[in-house]
């Protein structure tokens, strides 16, 4: 179902240093939110973490869940941004937990594992997921309709590891319009199947029939512009260590990840994709 971790490790694990070369310090693989025209990519992202918390309602006191959590961005801002005492991350790249284990934050347990699969007897206060509902379902699921039925799952399993009165960010990435030219359509193909295999954009109305009877949407933004504006700084920055990464990790990589970034930049701007964030209330 969606992104096996041999999957997740094409998308994740081409290295740790090469990521870390054009993301923002924190390395935050996601949308950011600017709030002005001059604003960092360092800033947005925080200030990204800061909406998606406070939907979450986090508090220094609360356990917070933060499922699919890359390199561990959120889970440093949860402990040294918020005050938070505990915190857990699920991720299913193994590249990935090395560098949230190296950051030694405190209160902060990591989980390699497959959170569908995951079982633990803890039960948490706030959740936060960012982008990766992205990887749950498959093209080739999505076109037989069980969309809404495995994102249903995945709300099931979220409202089961919560206790009553939680709260829940949640931030997914839309599959929108679908493009009428043959190149956006290779690009977009190539996106979906050779950087990140195994998974789907879902719709937005897909998130909005699955959350119940689980989740009650409180809010929903919509941030098309933010993640054309994170993806253009993200392939600026790639641009400029142009020869180091040719050097080090050779040509394909290179061409992969431009070719890549140069279609999230057209296909944002051109409507095929958006990105949405949730606020979501568990209903007891
Ligand atoms: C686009 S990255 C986003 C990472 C992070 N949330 C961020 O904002 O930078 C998607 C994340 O979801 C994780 N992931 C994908 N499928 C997963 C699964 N079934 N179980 C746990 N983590 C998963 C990946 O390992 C990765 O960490």
């Amino acid at each position: 179902m969606g992104s096996s971790k041999s999957d997740v490790e094409v998308s994740y694990d081409v290295s740790n240093e090469f990521f870390r070369l054009w993301l923002d310090e924190r390395m935050n693989y996601t949308c950011a939110v600017y709030e002005s025209e001059n604003q960092s990519l360092e800033a947005a992202q925080l200030n990204k973490l800061k909406i998606l918390s406070d939907f979450a309602k986090v508090t220094p006191e609360k356990s917070v869940l933060d499922i699919g959590c890359g390199w561990g961005a959120c889970l440093e801002y949860q402990v040294k941004n918020r005050g938070v005492k505990h915190a857990a991350g699920v991720t299913l790249s193994s590249a990935q937990a090395q560098e949230v284990m190296a950051r030694r934050l405190p209160g902060v347990e990591l989980y390699v594992a497959d959170f569908m699969k995951w079982e633990t007897k803890e039960k948490f206060d706030s959740l936060i997921s960012i982008c990766m509902m992205d990887h749950l379902c498959s093209p080739e699921e999505a076109r037989k309709g069980r969309a809404v039925d495995i994102y249903r799952q995945y709300f099931k399993k979220c409202w089961e590891m919560t206790r009553p009165g939680a709260w829940f960010g949640l931030q997914t990435i839309l599959r929108n319009r679908v493009p009428r030219n043959k190149k956006d359509l290779e690009d977009i193909y190539f996106c979906t199947h050779v950087i990140f295999p195994g998974g789907l954009n879902p719709r937005l109305e897909e998130i909005i029939q699955a959350v119940n009877p689980y989740w009650e949407v409180v809010s929903c933004v919509t941030r098309r512009e933010h993640y054309q504006r994170t993806t253009a700084e993200w392939l600026r920055r790639m641009r400029t260590h142009e020869e180091a990464i040719r050097a080090k990790w050779g040509d394909k990589v290179f061409d992969d990840y431009d070719r890549y970034l140069s279609t999230c930049v057209r296909a944002f701007d051109q409507h095929y994709s958006s990105l949405a964030q949730y606020e979501l209330r568990r209903i007891d």
